[in-house]
């Protein structure tokens, strides 16, 4: 068998909305159990790269691979199906559920059995730490909680890899704490994570590699450290009005 290329590949990937490339060109790869940082100023493109990963939107150009196995033009549940899972930037439970309900959901995805799926869900509530929340309808959570929601639900679907899109967005200091901490237990239990999140502070000092893109460019690949000290990389903050 030929050496293993990544676990998670994109080649020449680009998205053009009505002419407009949202990312052109990129090349980036993710290997088993590692947590890949993604930052760039807003409008970068790095939503748009996880909707063409997990089938939210279609390549334009370029290819997606999983394991070996093209995955570009598959459907979200299918791409759920094989193993990866995402949250949303902007969350977005079924607001008349409970959280349990919620979560039951994404484990539905591969338990059939009722029962057995709320018994994951419950597991991942807790794990999320929203145990005592569990009958809450989802839609009076504030959004701290809301977040752990959605990575609860994510994780309910059993993936392999888990695409976090910004779910530090919006908390204070103590719960983007919380949240650094499920993320490295997540990790440290050999998930294989994506972590899109302004945040420089948390993103660098969780993340074992950093992707920066740029107007939809790749502009830097490296350690957080490599990345940080990276001349382009400082430029394309300096000269934003960005917060990151
Ligand atoms: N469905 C869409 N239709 C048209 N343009 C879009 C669509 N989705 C994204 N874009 C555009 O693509 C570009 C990249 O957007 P994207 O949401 O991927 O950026 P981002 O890096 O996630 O930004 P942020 O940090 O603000 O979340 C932006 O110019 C955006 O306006
Ligand atoms: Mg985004």
């Amino acid at each position: 068998m030929k050496k293993t290329s990544k676990f998670l590949e994109v080649k020449n990937l680009g998205k053009s909305f009505g002419g407009n490339w949202a990312i052109k060109d990129i090349n980036m790869s993710v290997n088993r159990g590692e947590l890949l940082g993604i930052i760039g100023p807003n409008g970068a493109g790095k939503t748009t790269l996880f909707n063409m990963v997990t089938g939210f939107l279609k390549p334009t150009e370029g290819s997606i691979s999983y394991q070996e196995k093209d995955i570009s033009n598959l459907k979200p549940h299918k791409i759920c199906n094989i193993g990866i899972a995402r949250t949303f930037q902007i969350v977005k439970p079924f607001g008349n559920l409970s959280v349990l309900e919620n979560v039951t959901i994404g484990a539905l995805r591969y338990e059939k059995d009722v029962n057995k799926a709320k018994k994951i869900a419950h597991e991942k509530v807790k794990f999320v730490g929203l145990g005592e929340y569990s009958h809450t309808t989802a839609s009076s959570l504030p959004l701290g909680h809301r977040k752990r929601l959605e990575m609860a639900r994510a994780l309910a679907t059993d993936p392999e890899i888990i695409m976090l899109d910004e779910v530090m967005g919006g908390l204070n200091d103590e719960e983007t704490a919380d949240m650094m901490q499920l993320v490295k237990e997540l990790h440290n239990d050999g998930l294989t994570i994506m972590l899109i999140e302004h945040n420089m502070h948390a993103l660098m000092s969780l993340s074992e590699r950093v992707v920066v893109l740029c107007y939809g460019k790749k502009l830097a690949d490296g350690t957080p450290n490599e990345v940080s000290s990276n001349a382009d990389v400082i430029e394309a903050y300096l000269g934003s009005d960005d917060d990151a």
